[in-house]
């Protein structure tokens, strides 16, 4: 079952847990999977800039390593003056285990703020090789 608001407790409880002190920026995800168990992340930087995490990455890997494949539904939160949507390598690593319908659930601390589907996230994606 869909649940946006449990998806909201824990990817606030993974912000809340980032390691964000280059950006600032403390971002948590949660995934809901196809088999209802939810997974979470957070980012995680590092001094060498580019070998950092993103949440959505993070909480992606949890999934894959809790055995499942498909994801129904994610939430990118952040405590930000902008509401945050998920960058471009993460909208990709969505897609690889989610349906053009599947709904991305973007918060702040205010709660969901914005809904949209994978397909509007990235569109024309590349899917096939
Ligand atoms: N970040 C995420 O974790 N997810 C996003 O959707 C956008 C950006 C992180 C990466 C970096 O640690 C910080 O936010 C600033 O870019």
């Amino acid at each position: 079952m869909n649940n946006p608001a449990k998806l909201l407790d824990l990817a606030r409880a993974a912000a809340d847990n980032a390691y964000a002190p280059y950006s600032k920026l403390r971002v948590g995800a949660a995934v809901l999977s196809g088999s209802e168990q939810f997974y979470s992340g957070c980012n995680v930087e590092n001094v060498s800039f580019p070998v950092g995490t993103c949440a959505e990455e993070s909480a992606v890997a949890a999934m894959i390593r809790g055995g499942d494949t498909r994801i129904a539904a994610v939430l990118v939160y952040a405590d930000s003056p902008h509401l945050i949507t998920p960058c471009g390598a993460c909208r990709q690593r969505i897609a690889e285990f989610a349906a053009p319908e599947t709904p991305v659930y973007l918060a702040d601390k205010n709660g969901i703020r914005k809904t949209l589907t994978v397909r509007e996230l990235l569109p024309c994606c590349f899917s096939e090789f």
